[in-house]
Order: C-alpha cells, then sequence, then structure tokens
C-alpha cells in the first residue's frame, strides 16, 4: 500500500469534486432519457461544467501549469513545460444513453512526457492512478498487468470507428482476425477506462485508432506503471499524438502487434483506411 504523492492527492481531489456534479447530472440524464428532446444538449452542458470545475480546481492548486482540454482546448501556463491534460468525461455515449461506464481522466505532462496519470470511475468509486516510478495503483490497491501468456485465452478491449471517423476497412480486418485467435473483444466505450483495465489485468490488451491525447494520457501513465506496455499499432511510440494506440501485458504486446499489423497489411490497407 503506497501514499498518494502531492500530485496524485491534487488529481483526486479535483475529480471527486467535479464527480458530485456529474453523478448528479447522470442521475438527471436517465430522467431525461424519456423525454421526446433526449438528453445531448444537457450532457453537452455537463461535459462543459465537469472540465470548468476541474480546470478551477487543478488551477489553483498548481497555478503555474497549462492546460490542453477536450472542450476548453489549449491554455498556455506560466510554467511552458507543464500541463494538464484533461478530458471531463470519457465514455460521453455511454452517459448519453444512461449506461453507467465512463470517466474523468487526468493527466500531467512535463517536458514532453506523461508523468502522472488518473481514470476516475464514479459509478463504481474505481479510481486508478500512477505517478512516473511510483507505481500504479487503484484505490490503495498495487496494479499489475495480467499474466496471461497464451492468445486463446486473451480478452481484449478495442473501440470501433463511427460516423466519420478514419479506419473503418482496418478496424475490420484486424477485427477479424482478433476474433478468431482470442478469448473474446469488448467494446465498452471509454478508451481511458479500457487503458485503466489493461493496467488492473482485467484486460490482457487495448487497441484503437484516431484517438486524441485527452482519451489516452491519463491511461498511458497507468498502464506502464503497472508493467505493460504502450505504442501505436506500428511500434512506434508517439501514441499520445499518434493514429494509432496498441497497449498490453508484457507476453503478448509483440504478438498481437503483429498480429494487428498483419491483417491490415494482408488486405493491402493502412491503419487509417
Ligand atoms: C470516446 C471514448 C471511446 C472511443 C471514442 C472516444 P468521448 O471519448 O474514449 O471509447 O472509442 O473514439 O472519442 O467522446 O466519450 O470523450
Ligand atoms: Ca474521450
Ligand atoms: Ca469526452
Amino acid at each position: 500500500m503506497s501514499m498518494p504523492t502531492p500530485l496524485i492527492n491534487v488529481m483526486n481531489n479535483a475529480a471527486r469534486k467535479a464527480s458530485r456534479l456529474l453523478m448528479r447530472d447522470f442521475g438527471e440524464v436517465e430522467q431525461l432519457q424519456v423525454s421526446r428532446k433526449g438528453p445531448g444538449d444537457f450532457v453537452s452542458e455537463a461535459d462543459k461544467r465537469t472540465e470548468e470545475i476541474l480546470h478551477e480546481e487543478l488551477h489553483k492548486a498548481r497555478p503555474g501549469f497549462g492546460f490542453l482540454m477536450e472542450e476548453g482546448g489549449t491554455i498556455e501556463g506560466e510554467n511552458a513545460n507543464e500541463r494538464w491534460i484533461i478530458d471531463p468525461i470519457d465514455g460521453t455515449t455511454n452517459f448519453l444513453h444512461g449506461i453507467p461506464h465512463f470517466a474523468i481522466s487526468i493527466a500531467v505532462e512535463r517536458d514532453k512526457e506523461l508523468i502522472a496519470g488518473m481514470v476516475y470511475e464514479p459509478v463504481r468509486d474505481e479510481v486508478f492512478w500512477a505517478e512516473r516510478n511510483e507505481g500504479a495503483y487503484l484505490n490503495r490497491q498495487r496494479l499489475r498487468v495480467s499474466g496471461r501468456s497464451d492468445m486463446r485465452d486473451a480478452l481484449l478491449a478495442t473501440g470501433i470507428p463511427f460516423g466519420n471517423r478514419p479506419g473503418k476497412k482496418a478496424f475490420s480486418a484486424m477485427l477479424n482476425v482478433v476474433m478468431n485467435r482470442t478469448a473474446g473483444v469488448r467494446r465498452q466505450g471509454s478508451a481511458a477506462l479500457d487503458l485503466a483495465y489493461v493496467a488492473a489485468g482485467r484486460y490482457e490488451g487495448f487497441w484503437e485508432t484516431a484517438l486524441s491525447p485527452w482519451d489516452v494520457a491519463g491511461g498511458i501513465v497507468i498502464v506502464r506503471e503497472a508493467g505493460g506496455l504502450v505504442s501505436q499499432i506500428d511500434g512506434r511510440d508517439n501514441m499520445l499524438y499518434g493514429e494509432s494506440i496498441l497497449a498490453a501485458n508484457q507476453q503478448l504486446y509483440d504478438p498481437l502487434r503483429k498480429m494487428l499489423m498483419e491483417a491490415v497489411r494482408n488486405e493491402g490497407l493502412k491503419l487509417t483506411d
């Protein structure tokens, strides 16, 4: 059991304060489901309000830090080398449909490196957190990626491209191979939680394309500190700002990466097709 560091305490306090309103809003969404207008506008307001609370709390605690936020964009700080990366609700579509699987994601980037991450899931009150070289935790319990090494036993998470997002053909090619060789694939609708679950050993791996930095920043630190490996699917390490992400336990990272790349190449595709 470890004591959270001061930086983690700051993130935890902000996430918990923001989540009180978020949970009230979630209760409201469940009511709005049945109304003719639907909860759409209300949810985008909830997104903004949550982000405002996070911004206010984090700014109070570390006035020099800048921000990169899904709703509010970039705010330069006095310290040019330190910023928060925030997704106020990861899993908005779930939230909108009254499905209790969404999270607040917060990360700290210092000198272009991720040094701390938190993914807070308010419905189950699960806070996943990690600071570089300090290990990864779920609440106060140390996390470790799963030890499974046989692909046939592996449970994987992914995200399915939708609307006008790129990568649909590549996704179909990858899924076609993965579903034949693993124990199953889940699409739960929150990339931040998918990564946290890899860190917790609930999934052996996770892949997705066309995500944004705020979807993955918090989770990346947590996976790494839990002993997992993270990169782009093609192996490049700029997954925070790149076009794809793959996270897995140590034994399955390489075979999974090769499997996904081969699936795409064998169809003559690129990851963005
Ligand atoms: C989304 C979730 C989802 C992923 C989407 C993201 P949002 O974030 O992480 O799992 O598949 O592509 O945009 O919109 O709920 O913050
Ligand atoms: Ca997101
Ligand atoms: Ca979001």
